[in-house]
């Protein structure tokens, strides 16, 4: 998988995707959010993939944002649409079932924060740098960054980034919980390795179902999230993970998950 804008590949269970426009900051076009429906797809079905990183190419930017040449160009109803367009393939990298971890190795600015928001967490370079810009070009984000940011940093630090458009460092994202760690530029795909690597080695359907019960559970109230994690719970005893992963601890083992 891959494309004229995306590198795909995949190494010991660990698919890495990476936005390869570094000419133009990576910025998000409507082919590049194709080419991600794609690969994400394709990283669903293959059983061989436990886990993804999704980073940009070069040293300066995860993705600059949605590519403003393409936006000026919109008619309105164009412009609902590349909403509608980009929503969907955020929902869809955030409903996967393996877990997904932005590498920040620069800007993550507009859209390109957007979709390091839609990840299941983030790890960022010291020269990340994340922000909405979109009110400096008197527009809105249009990515649920309205939606997700607030859910992640809380309303008060999400209406300032929203509404001043200022970008934050990598130390003051950290400080926010929009990122979990900061590391040195060549170490961060290293790091999200380790951790991918780690998750990867888990019982995948037990890591599917703990992405779903967080994301669901927080889609509603605490009661609702927690009868989904009761009926999910018990559900995994279904599973011979589950009879695996307690046999191997018994008898002083690894774990062999088999994903079923
Ligand atoms: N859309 C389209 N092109 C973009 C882009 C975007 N979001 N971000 C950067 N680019 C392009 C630039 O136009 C430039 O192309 P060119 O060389 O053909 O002129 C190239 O990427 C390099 O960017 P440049 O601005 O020269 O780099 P810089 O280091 O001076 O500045 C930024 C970096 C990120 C501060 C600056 O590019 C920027 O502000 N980008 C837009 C960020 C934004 O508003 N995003 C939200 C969009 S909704």
């Amino acid at each position: 998988m891959g494309g004229k804008y995306l590198l795909c590949e995949t190494r010991d269970a660990v698919a890495r995707v990476t936005i390869n426009r570094p000419e133009k900051l990576n910025a998000i076009n409507r082919e590049v959010f194709f080419e991600l429906r794609d690969s994400f797809a394709a990283i669903e079905a293959d059983d061989a993939v436990r886990a993804a990183i999704l980073t940009g190419s070069g040293e300066k930017a995860f993705a600059a944002g949605a590519d403003i040449a393409e936006l000026a160009r919109l008619s309105p109803t164009e412009a609902r649409e590349l909403s509608a367009l980009g929503q969907s393939v955020m929902e869809g990298i955030a409903r996967l079932r393996k877990p997904v971890i932005a590498a920040v190795n620069g800007y993550a600015l507009g859209g390109g924060l957007e979709l390091a928001l839609c990840c299941h967490f983030r790890i960022a370079s010291r020269n990340a740098r994340l922000g909405l810009p979109e009110v400096t070009l008197g527009l809105i984000p249009g990515y649920a960054g309205t939606q997700r940011l607030p859910r992640l940093v809380g309303r008060g630090r999400a209406m300032e980034m929203v509404l001043t458009g200022a970008a934050l460092r990598a130390e003051e994202a950290l400080q926010a919980g929009l990122v979990n760690r900061v590391v040195e530029l060549e170490e961060l795909i290293p790091t999200c390795e380790g951790i991918a690597g780690t998750i990867a080695s888990r019982g995948p359907v037990a890591v599917g179902f703990a992405i779903d019960a967080i994301n669901r559970g927080l889609d509603g109230t605490l009661e609702e999230g927690s009868w989904l994690e009761q009926a999910l719970f018990g559900l995994l005893w279904t599973t011979e993970d589950m009879r695996e992963g307690c046999a191997a601890f018994l008898e002083k083992r690894a774990a062999r998950f088999k994903g079923r």
